[in-house]
């Protein structure tokens, strides 16, 4: 028999440890080191040389058949995977509890199901009424869709050898569990092992996994950060649950591109894809107030228009509070440097709060002019939001730079009735405009400033 060995995992990034400490030196994160059994497994020599050894191969002699999609049949869906789930991949499906995973998971699986293939749902959190009732709801027929409630991987295996699915969703990989793994469910060692058990068989059948993850409250997957070296694809839904709209991201694609976006909108028959996205991150009646702007942003082939929100006020004791919702903190905190140092505005005594509504996360660059206008209006208590849109990147001397797509990211103003836009000039847009949506470019963030306060 051989010695088992004991370590200590660290329980969100996964890193090794031969001793339990309070802190994981990776990650630095407190009392997540957790004690897990690890039994080497030692060969002999002899069958060292036994093995067979692997020969390369050139790419130009190797004959393989085109790489075949099962499309989900979900519009918006099948766009950020690229053209739908490449076969023979492990795709997951990331997300805060009550954002959708499950439903988005399950209406992926009726309608490949209605599609003719063999599609089996397992279910380790949700009991098989719940399932019916919530498989019902969203749609009337599903009747050939195979639902499983099991979370002992072994026999989730057996009955993936037994029935053959094209295509399997696993909600959730924290239920699941490997009878012969002393590691409670849930731990790193846990997920790590049945997820590569579910990439094995998959690999070996050349079906598709959809596998549905939880994340922690900073936002990673729960856990298993090490899952996501081990799958093809990482998508992530996200949103405000108290709003309709949901955004699914691509974080990782061995596929296609990450660019894409899904955008849907969730309704008492499930997630409806929303065809147009002009107004679904802006709220027109609190864009009549000060600190609120609206700014174009890219993503993918899209352009969305966003609403940032300011709050300016006086600190009322101690250090000034910064408080970021939805924009990159990195971003905002060079903005309030800039707002401090060129435009000569103190800062340090304020507190700032910054929120884009509908609880989507914005990490491009030109919504940098945005940010600054609307800590401006909130600051000087002027709106000027609901007429001009802001778009720009704003740099460390306060110029603002060209953006990519500026034409299409106009028309995205002009569409929504704005009157007129301040954006920095590109080759192609270098004179003002007054045709019906006016186009003001401007050097820099006090020229921008000046022509909105004047
Ligand atoms: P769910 O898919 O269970 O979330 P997750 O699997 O990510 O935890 O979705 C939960 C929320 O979605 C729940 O609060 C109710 C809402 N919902 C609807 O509004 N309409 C629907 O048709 C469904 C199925 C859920
Ligand atoms: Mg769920």
């Amino acid at each position: 028999m051989p010695k088992e060995q004991i370590q200590f995992v660290c329980q969100c990034c996964g890193a090794y440890f031969p001793g339990w400490q309070g802190q994981c030196t990776s990650c630095n994160s407190w009392n997540t080191l957790e004690q897990e059994s690890v039994t080497k497994v030692e060969f002999s020599t002899a069958f060292q040389k036994k093995r067979i050894k692997s020969e390369p191969v050139s790419l130009g002699n190797l004959v393989l058949e085109k790489e075949e999609v099962i499309a989900s049949g979900i519009k918006e869906f099948d766009n950020v995977l690229g053209k739908g789930f490449v076969k023979g991949s492990c795709v997951l499906l990331g997300g805060e509890p009550g954002i959708g995973k499950s439903t988005l998971a399950l209406q992926a699986a009726q309608q490949i199901s209605a599609a003719g293939k063999k599609v089996l749902y397992i279910s380790g959190e949700e009991s098989l009424n719940q399932v019916y009732f919530r498989a019902k709801r969203i749609r009337k027929d599903s009747s050939d869709l195979m639902v499983l409630s099991e979370t002992n991987i072994l026999d989730i295996i057996r009955v993936i050898e037994k029935y053959e699915p094209d295509f399997i969703v696993m909600d959730s990989i924290q239920v699941v569990y490997h009878p012969a793994q002393p590691s409670v469910t849930g731990s790193v060692n846990q997920v790590r092992i049945c997820t590569n058990e579910i990439i094995r068989i998959i690999k070996e059948r050349n079906t598709v996994c959809l596998i549905i993850g939880h994340i922690t409250k900073d936002g990673s997957l729960a856990g298993p950060k090490v899952l996501e070296h081990i799958v093809d694809v990482i998508l992530y839904i996200e949103g405000d649950r108290q709003q309709q709209y949901r955004l699914l991201r691509c974080f990782k694609n061995r596929y296609s591109n990450t660019s894409e976006i899904g955008i849907f909108e969730m309704e008492q028959d499930g997630l409806i894809e929303v065809g147009n996205t002009s107004k679904v991150f802006i709220d027109e009646v609190t864009l009549a107030n000060p600190g609120s702007v609206v700014s174009a942003v890219a993503e993918g082939r899209r352009i969305l228009l966003v609403e940032i929100q300011a709050l300016v006020i006086a600190t009322g004791y101690g250090m000034a509070k910064r408080t970021f919702l939805g924009v990159d903190p990195n971003r905002a905190n060079l903005m309030i440097a800039a707002i401090e140092k060129i435009l000569g505005i103190r800062m340090a005594d304020k507190d700032i709060i910054l929120n884009v509504v509908g609880g989507v996360k914005i990490k491009e660059t030109a919504l940098d002019l945005g940010i600054i206008m609307a800590i401006i209006s909130s600051l000087k208590e002027q709106s000027f939001g609901h007429k001009t849109g802001f778009c720009g990147e704003v740099g460390l001397t306060g110029e603002i730079r060209a953006v990519p797509h500026l034409e299409r990211r106009l028309i995205e103003f002009e569409k929504l009735g704005f009157s007129s836009c301040i954006t920095a000039p590109d080759k192609n847009h270098t004179k003002n405009s007054s045709g019906k949506m006016k186009r003001i470019y401007v050097k820099d963030i006090k020229e921008a400033m000046n022509t909105v306060l004047s």
